[in-house]
């Protein structure tokens, strides 16, 4: 590789306005590190005059991102603008297709389009880097690529959006409503201000998990059947409950294999308060990697923001000008599996429920029964009365039930007239 490489930056939001300042004021380091000069040479947004965060210089802004392609010598490019198709995924094809390195923090693309892309990188010989688009600030795939290269994984577990996360711990902290504690993550910045719907319904948990189990388990990016669970349907009552029974409320993404299967989820989970997991509090990230022969790995750090972020893009960007040539996903493409998908109907869990019922006679008998009929038996029951309405919440964990007879079950007890709103599951892990 020649002494100064060329760098485009595409996307100059929170993450690339950030990162320019970086790529800036590093330019030392960097040399020092690897022997290399870096020049910005080109930079590209929506909005030329937009005020933004670091002062960008505009002799050299595109609000074509394309056009950089056609008019300059780049060698790296980093896009951050987000997104899993259109512009995002244009600008990735057209660099890889013209044997440019390219960077992105994008999970949303990495997890819908990664094997395409791969596949390009490795046909035309250059890198694709995408260890910002899971766990910020945690170096977890580099963990996975390199520092556990020859480990079996069997599971990686963990908190991986650090939005929910906060949430869940504030909600725990304050008996605080889910509502009040979005808005106040929102003032914050710990949540998205228009719609953060994508963190809380599990889809950003989701699409980290894809990546982690193709880097794990060396298999193609699945697009099945998937447990994906937000954090929108929690109440503040059930954090009441839980904490007697000295659990914990925490949004897991998990991904293993079962059988020569993937298992992949994400869904809130009753975790033991003395627990490693169950202390991971606030918008703090953590991984946690089970393989042969290393035993248990864990990592934990900031999971977003543009410092955490930058952190992991520079990773990148000192990795490609060290000549670490590599597969995007540590393989060779012919060599990924397309793993068969695990019938989560199977699976078999304990279950916190909570059902709030008439407080009549004969009430409980039906629900026991109920769960006997699906083969649910009862660990802990607790009634908690509420005798001013004349109701009560019958709280039941369950020992493992097998998944599609739970969803059988709380189908059935959701028509009884006996109980008064949509029974609450959460799984405990
Ligand atoms: N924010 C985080 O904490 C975080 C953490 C990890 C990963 N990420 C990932 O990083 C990426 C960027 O996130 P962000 O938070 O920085 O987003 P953002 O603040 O919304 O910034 C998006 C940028 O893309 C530019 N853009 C949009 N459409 C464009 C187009 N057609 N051509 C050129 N530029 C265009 C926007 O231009 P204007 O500024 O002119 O509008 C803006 O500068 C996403 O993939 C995200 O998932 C973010």
């Amino acid at each position: 590789m020649k002494k100064t490489i060329n760098i485009a930056v595409v996307g100059l939001g929170k993450i690339g306005s950030y990162l320019l300042n970086e790529l800036n004021s590093k330019k030392k380091d960097i040399y020092i590190k690897t022997g290399k000069k870096i020049k910005v040479v080109a930079i590209s947004a929506r909005n030329k005059n937009k005020k933004r965060q670091f002062k960008i210089n505009k002799n050299i802004f595109y609000t074509n991102p394309l056009k950089i392609i056609n008019d300059k010598k780049i060698d790296i490019l980093i896009e951050a603008i987000g997104s899993s198709d259109g512009i995002s995924k244009k600008i990735v094809e057209k660099a890889l297709k013209n044997k440019i390195h390219v960077i992105t923090p994008n999970k949303a693309l990495i997890s819908k389009h990664g094997d395409y892309l791969a596949v390009l990188a490795e046909k035309n010989k250059v890198n694709l880097e995408f260890e910002a688009s899971v766990g910020g600030g945690i170096p977890v795939l580099r963990t996975i690529k390199e520092g556990l290269a020859t480990n079996k994984i069997k599971k990686v577990y963990g908190i991986l959006n650090g939005t929910c996360n906060y949430i869940l711990s504030e909600m725990e902290q304050t008996k605080d409503s889910f509502a009040n504690v979005l808005s106040k993550a929102q003032k914050l910045g710990y949540a998205e201000p228009g719609n953060p719907k994508f963190d809380l319904n599990g889809y950003d948990a989701l699409a980290k998990v894809k990546i982690l189990s193709a880097l794990s388990f060396n298999n193609k990016i699945s697009n099945s059947k998937y447990l994906m669970e937000g954090i929108e349907n929690i109440d503040s009552k059930d954090f009441e409950i839980v904490d007697q029974l000295n659990y914990r409320i925490k949004l897991l993404g998990i991904t293993e294999i079962i059988n020569n299967q993937l298992f992949e989820r994400v869904h809130p989970c009753l975790v033991k308060k003395n627990t490693y997991i169950g202390n991971v509090n606030g918008v703090m990230n953590a991984v946690i990697l089970e393989g042969n022969p290393v035993g248990e790995s864990v990592l934990q750090g900031e999971g977003a923001g543009p410092g955490p972020t930058s952190s992991a893009l520079m990773s990148d960007l000192l990795s490609i000008l060290r000549g670490n040539i590599k597969y995007p996903f540590g393989i060779s493409d012919n060599r990924r599996k397309k793993v068969k998908i695990y019938d989560m109907n199977k699976y078999s869990n304990s279950l916190y429920l909570r059902l709030e019922v008439k407080d009549k006679p004969g009430v409980l008998s039906i629900i026991t029964r109920q769960l006997a009929k699906f083969n649910i038996s009862v660990q802990r029951l607790i009634q908690i009365p509420d005798n001013k309405r004349k109701t009560a919440s019958i709280v039941i964990i369950t020992h493992e039930a097998n998944e599609l007879n739970s969803k059988k079950c709380l189908k059935s007890l959701k028509v009884n007239s006996n109980i008064l709103k949509a029974p609450v599951l959460i799984r405990l892990f």
